[in-house]
């Protein structure tokens, strides 16, 4: 099954990704997290797109069709994965055209797009309440989900630091991104492939529950 976790910043895509993952055997691919990984490491891709990063914009579709290719072929190769989960991609609609392409090459589809809808508010709240673990990237929430040692990780003892982009100016920015280039992407796939909307306001686990729910 290859699955697209589809929403806006601080929606819960990667903690739902996480979940799933397991449960269907598929190797979760996130492109923020891909991105951000070449900036720890000072790669070249790294180098060129920090700035963009830390500022809330896009990266340009080139760059991140080149890393998605790359990620997607290789899960193909990989006996241990019965599929892929993309998280944070595609966000623009020529992205989305461009998976297209890829998937075409590939001989390979989109099974559904599950969609998490929170409201801006919400959005606004999470992301600035939250804490991210520097070694296994387990995510945190002061309030919601704090861990039990303040800056510490529950599961591997690593510190936990707020995201660059999770001050409140770039928030702002990311939103104003998601509405503008990503929310038009949805109208790419309706009428073509199953897009499921899950109510992303609601507890983690009921909307890991959910999402099962309509994957069944
Ligand atoms: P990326 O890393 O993809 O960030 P994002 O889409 O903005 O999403 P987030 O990771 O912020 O949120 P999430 O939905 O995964 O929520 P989470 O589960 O963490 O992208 C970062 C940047 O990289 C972009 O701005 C861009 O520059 C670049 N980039 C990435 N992909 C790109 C692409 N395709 N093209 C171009 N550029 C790209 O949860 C958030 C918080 O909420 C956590 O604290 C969590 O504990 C809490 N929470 C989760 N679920 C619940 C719940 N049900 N109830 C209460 N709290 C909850």
């Amino acid at each position: 099954m290859n699955l697209v976790m589809f929403g806006p910043p601080g929606s819960g895509k990667g903690t739902q990704a996480e979940r799933i993952r397991n449960r269907y055997r598929l190797r979760h691919i996130s492109t923020g997290d891909l991105l951000r990984d070449a900036v720890a490491r000072k790669t070249e891709l790294g180098r060129k797109v920090e700035s963009i990063l830390a500022s809330g914009a896009l990266v340009s579709d080139d760059l991140v069709l080149a890393l998605m290719r790359d990620a997607i072929a290789q899960v193909g190769n990989d006996a241990q994965y019965a599929g892929w989960l993309l998280d944070g991609f595609p966000r623009t609609i020529g992205q989305a055209e461009g998976l297209d392409a890829i998937l075409a090459d590939l001989k390979q589809e989109i099974g559904a797009l599950v969609v998490l809808d929170v409201k801006r508010e919400a959005l606004v709240d999470r992301l600035s309440g939250r804490r991210t673990c520097t070694q296994c990237k387990t995510v945190f929430h002061v309030k919601v989900n704090p861990p039990q040692v303040d800056g510490v990780c529950d599961k591997c003892g690593g510190a936990l630091v707020q995201r660059e982009d999770d001050r409140p100016e770039t928030i702002a920015k990311r939103l104003e991104v998601y509405a503008a280039q990503t929310q038009p992407v949805l109208a790419h796939y309706r009428g073509r492939l199953p897009v499921h909307e899950i109510d992303g306001e609601l507890p983690v686990d009921e909307v890991t529950r959910r999402i099962e729910c309509v994957l069944a």
